[in-house]
């Protein structure tokens, strides 16, 4: 019994050592130790022993099964270990790499240039207002004194909406002012920025393109407000104090009188040609760029909303964003704000 407990114990032993994985090694401790192993057959079989031999044979049966339980404990924990040191061969990292840093993307430049407006314009008190994209007539048109068969609306080729009565892509901000009027009373000092449409589609035309209006409603506004107003904002939005402007005379239905706004160009500052006598492309050497039309509210508009045109005056302004940033950046087509093309885009 007791050589038959010592084979038992180096069988068991070398097979463990020949072991390789954690199954096989369970399959062992089945067949030495488990209920119907090796070593529970020779407990049985003691009972037919001698008292003494019983003692001594039991004694080394179960000093044996102790020290194989061990040793099988001890090939589990080894197989694990081996496990970790594939796994850490495997996903070994060196951690003193130079990381790829991720591209992080910002908003477009119009919507930068967008809140920018807001922030010079809220130093001079102007609130933001809002109007929808898709317009009715009634503001687009009507209350800003183009009435229906008016020769001025031709000046903006518009995008009806099909099978709808009275709707357009709204194709100047100018409707805001209504929206705004018809629910405030004065004083009124608002601006409002957004896309406005129209037929349009060249190096400096797209059918979308975006505007800035402004609206300053109270007693004793005059036009020396409004060339304050827009010569500070022009230069804020330049980045150059030394920036004039100038009114030319001209013809929108809402205000009256009507006028073109020039700035100083802030390339050649005026002067028609660059320090080193270069001509000035962007203005063409005439020192002057045309930026958008501004007037005194037409008096007809004022009573369009109900307010007492005797009693209150006020100046209106509507600007073109994307030339103003074309302007600024020095951008020659319209094309590069909407393509998305990452080489542009990345530069603001
Ligand atoms: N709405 C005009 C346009 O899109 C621009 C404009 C001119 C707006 C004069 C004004 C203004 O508020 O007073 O062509």
């Amino acid at each position: 019994m007791k050589s038959r407990i010592e084979s038992l114990k180096s069988q068991a032993l070398t097979a463990l050592k020949a072991a390789k994985s954690e199954a096989e090694v369970r399959d062992l401790e089945v067949k030495y130790l488990g209920r119907n192993g090796a070593f529970n057959e020779i407990m049985k079989s003691l009972k037919d022993l001698s008292d003494d031999e019983k003692r001594t044979v039991g004694k080394l049966a179960n000093e044996t099964k102790s020290e194989l339980e061990t040793a099988i404990l001890k090939k589990y924990s080894e197989l694990e270990m081996a496990a970790f040191d594939v796994i850490a061969e495997k996903e070994w990292i060196d951690v003193t790499v130079p990381g790829v840093k991720p591209s992080v993307g910002h908003r477009h430049l119009i919507s930068k240039f967008i809140d920018d407006l807001e922030v010079v314009f809220g130093r001079m008190g102007f609130a933001v207002a809002e109007g929808p994209d898709i317009e009715q007539e009634h503001y687009n048109f009507n209350q800003l004194n183009m009435p229906e068969d008016h020769p001025s609306r031709d000046m903006q080729d518009t995008f009806w909406v099909k099978n709808l009565k009275r709707v357009a892509l709204r194709s100047q901000t100018s409707p805001v002012q209504i929206r705004y009027m018809e629910a405030h009373e004065p004083p009124v000092r608002i601006i409002s920025m957004g896309k406005t449409f129209r037929r349009d589609n060249d190096a400096t035309h797209s059918p979308m393109f975006h505007q800035i209006e402004g609206l300053m409603v109270d007693t004793d506004i005059s036009i020396a407000n409004l060339k304050a107003v827009l010569t500070h904002f022009l230069q804020q939005v330049f980045e150059d104090p030394s920036i004039k402007t100038r009114f030319r005379t001209s013809y929108f239905p809402f205000v009256e009188p009507g006028m073109e706004v020039d700035c100083t160009c802030p390339i050649c500052h005026g002067e028609g040609k660059l320090s080193d006598g270069v001509p000035c492309k962007l203005c063409k050497q005439c020192g002057w760029l045309e930026i958008g039309g501004a007037g005194m509210v037409h008096p007809k508009v004022l009573e369009n909303v109900g307010y007492d045109s005797k009693k209150y005056t006020g100046f209106a302004f509507g600007f073109g964003i994307d030339r103003m940033i074309m302007i600024k950046y020095r951008i020659n087509h319209l094309r590069l704000f909407f393509e998305n093309d990452l080489r542009f885009i990345t530069q603001f």
